[in-house]
């Protein structure tokens, strides 16, 4: 029925109104492709919007709605997008921070949360997932990632797409999901935002698309392209991507939207001439949604008649877009009225719970000499001292316009009331931007006073997100002066660090005896901080991303291909720097808790498994210290002998285990034996006979982790 329904739409459709389906305006900056500014009301009643960015008002997102099924000439919902990537009104940990729980189901239920808060708001369409793994973090975007795996993001992908669309998206409290931004973003030249991108075809297809495709399988219902080029491609304009991979050989049928304003900046990429030639390319690529450049709606008609689009790739197009309106169930229920609760407001019990487990599951401990966590009961008076200790706006990371900051929890309230008899010294020195504060003098006069010192530092949040790559990756501004004094002091110092991405801090993690990687963890950041400062909470996350050491060392991740000629600290011709390690600072799975985990009897099902197989690997983990804790174990793999180099570890499966102080406890891991293809020479996948190497551990330190081998045969197992 509902197919019927388009088609008859389609048919009645004049050129301008299947323009105008393809076009969404910018609620706040509407203007039509002649780049007049044009009233949103009178381009919804003509037709000449089929979707609307950045409205976020319920009332006038009902009314906007109105006009378009009771006065526009066809009819047709609209969608209404938002970017609700970490929250809506609830704001939850940023991705990055929350990627550190490895926990897909957290992920799930925080998607889902957001989903049904935004939905009660009208909004019907997030620009979320983003899926650009990230391996620089001068990229401000990196905040937005799930970091640097593609385990990870895939595990990630699945499940965020799960949480916010859930099964069917006609039912409550449910939005379209988008996989953004299709392909390579994180990989901008220099961490610059927006610069160039180069790879190779492998890096693409090995590590870049993979989390594309598990939001695919997924079930997702939107793509984004990125800004970025590819080789000398827009992604805007890229139909080799988008077209021929996701389309073509992946299948997929949903909608693929520009990035805001990207089609017209086609131009300046220098692959169109003018708006016209912009609008071919985009539309041929299969970009069918154009966000906010006007471009479409202006220059589609100019292209049509110079032969550069076609009417058949407009045709379809508009048939995804209203597709994927009947999906939503717009059609029947423009105003999703029977998915709507009351309004989202951040106060919520559940929510605010939710937030506080996700935000306490995000938090990586990173240090914790002479167990000066969690904090004794013999502490009696803290400083509390730093830019971000009562820094509420900040807490909520990039993408929170909606979320109010004054619900947040900060560190210095988190403190308050976790330990109302202990004496707290706050003393709010310097800024987290940079800016000028003083304070460093006080600062330094209540530490001396003080048991104790919190040294909360780190990034204001607009360091982060869009549009804010860095250079340096140093704490912003005199932090480290303000650090430096205090623990000139020699006197215990907790330093919670709170950002957007790794910092390189060594000479802060090397003195401080303990060190907490908190991320923006959203409204309950402060409560969550305190659980965990307190014991409440025995922290669990492990990071999602290695820290570098110093700038110079960016890209680290751990899943680098071997040299020639690796490290020998004897050799100086071995791949080294002169002025620093190889290895990061902190790696990826780095992450401490308060209670102690050893690994024994690592075994494995079968030491000869064929194609159709599944290597499994069983491992005892026992909680030797006294309290309760969760560790989470990693299963890499190496091909130590394979067509073309492969990576020294790649991660496989990742699970978790909780347990009681003194318990031991089996977990299994594995991965398909088909999941160890690699590409060869061609890019093709291929599965070799002989040796693999399968790694087990808490981190990715090679040198570390269990080791066992395993014979992959080319025949099948006997039945
Ligand atoms: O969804 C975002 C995208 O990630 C970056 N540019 C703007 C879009 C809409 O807000």
């Amino acid at each position: 029925e509902e197919r019927a329904r388009i088609d008859a739409l389609i048919r009645a459709m004049t050129l301008e109104e299947k323009l105008g389906q393809l076009t969404m305006l910018d609620a706040g900056r509407v203007i039509t492709g002649s780049g007049q500014p044009v009233d949103m009301m009178t381009a919804v009643r003509t037709g000449l919007a089929g979707s609307l960015l950045n409205l976020v008002d319920p009332t006038e997102i009902r009314m906007v709605q109105r006009i378009a099924v009771e006065e526009s000439r066809l009819k047709i919902p609209l969608l209404f997008g938002l970017d609700v990537l970490h929250g809506h009104r609830t704001l939850f940990p940023i991705p990055l921070a929350e990627a550190a729980a490895f926990d897909p189901d957290l992920w799930r239920r925080t998607a889902q949360a957001a989903a049904a808060e935004a939905a009660a708001d009208g909004i019907n369409l997030t620009f979320a997932p983003m899926l650009d793994i990230a391996r620089d973090p001068r990229w401000g975007r990196i905040a937005e990632s799930p970091g640097e795996d593609v385990l990870v993001a895939r595990r990630f992908a699945a499940a965020k797409v799960q949480g916010f669309q859930g099964d069917d998206l006609r039912a409550p409290g449910t939005l379209a999901a988008t996989a953004k931004h299709l392909a390579g973003y994180g990989a901008v030249a220099a961490g610059r935002d927006y610069a160039p991108v180069d790879m190779s075809e492998r890096l693409l297809h090995e590590v870049y698309l993979p989390p594309f495709q598990a939001a695919i399988e997924a079930g997702v219902a939107a793509i984004m392209t990125a800004f970025t080029d590819l080789a000398g491609v827009p992604m805007t304009a890229n139909r080799a991507v988008l077209h021929d991979c996701v389309r073509r050989d992946w299948g997929f049928d949903g909608i693929a939207v520009s990035d805001y304003g990207a089609i017209a900046e086609l131009i300046r990429h220098g692959v169109a001439e003018d708006r016209t030639a912009a609008a071919g390319l985009a539309l041929r690529a299969g970009v069918d949604i154009d966000m906010a450049s006007g471009v479409y709606a202006q220059s589609l008609p100019d292209a049509l008649q110079r032969g550069t689009a076609s009417m058949e790739d407009v045709d379809a197009a508009v048939r995804r877009v209203l597709t994927l309106k009947a999906k939503l169930g717009l059609f029947r229920d423009p105003y999703r009225e029977k998915r709507t609760g009351t309004s989202g407001s951040s106060g919520r019990g559940s929510l605010r719970s939710l937030a506080r487990e996700a935000a306490r599951r995000s938090i990586v401990l990173l240090k914790n000499e002479h167990a000066i966590l969690p904090l004794a009961a013999s502490v009696k008076r803290i400083a509390l001292i730093g830019p971000l200790i009562d820094a509420r706006t900040d807490m909520l990371g990039p993408w929170s316009a909606l979320a109010k900051p004054e619900d947040a929890a900060t560190l210095l309230d988190g403190l308050k009331r976790a330990l109302p008899h202990v004496e707290l010294l706050p003393v709010e020195a310097l800024d987290p931007g940079g800016g000028e504060r003083e304070g460093i003098p006080a600062a330094v006069a209540a530490a001396a006073q003080a048991d104790v010192t919190v040294l909360c530092l780190g990034e204001a949040r607009f360091m982060s997100g869009e549009a804010a790559s860095r250079a340096s990756l140093d704490l912003p501004g005199r932090q480290r002066e303000l650090a430096e004094a205090v623990l000139a002091l020699g006197k215990p110092v907790v330093a919670v660090l709170m950002s957007g991405r790794p910092l390189t801090v060594g000479w802060l993690t090397e003195r401080a005896d303990a060190v907490l990687a908190a991320g923006f963890l959203g409204h309950e950041a402060g409560h969550a901080l305190a659980d965990v400062m307190t014991g409440r909470f025995n922290p669990s996350g492990k990071l999602p991303v290695s820290w570098p050491r110093a700038v110079g060392q960016v890209p680290v991740y751990y899943a680098q291909r071997p040299t020639g000629r690796p490290l020998n600290p004897d050799d100086p011709f071995t791949s080294r720097y002169l002025d620093l390690p190889n290895d990061p600072l902190f790696r990826f799975g780095d992450g401490l808790s308060y209670t102690r985990f050893t690994l024994t009897d690592m075994r494995v099902e079968a030491t000869s498994l064929g194609p159709s197989d599944h290597l499994v690997v069983t491992v005892e983990v026992c909680n030797e210290g006294t309290r309760e804790g969760e560790e989470t174990i990693f299963l890499f793999t190496h091909d130590p002998v394979a067509s073309v180099s492969r990576p020294v570890l790649e991660l496989k499966d990742f699970a978790k285990i909780a347990l009681p102080a003194g318990r031991r406890g089996t977990l299994s891991l594995g991965v398909a034996v088909a999941d160890l293809r690699y590409r060869d020479a061609a890019l093709q996948p291929v599965l070799d006979a002989g040796t693999i190497e399968v790694f087990v551990g808490a981190n990715a330190d090679r040198a570390k982790l269990h080791r066992l081998t395993v014979e992959i045969r080319s025949t099948p197992s006997p039945v």
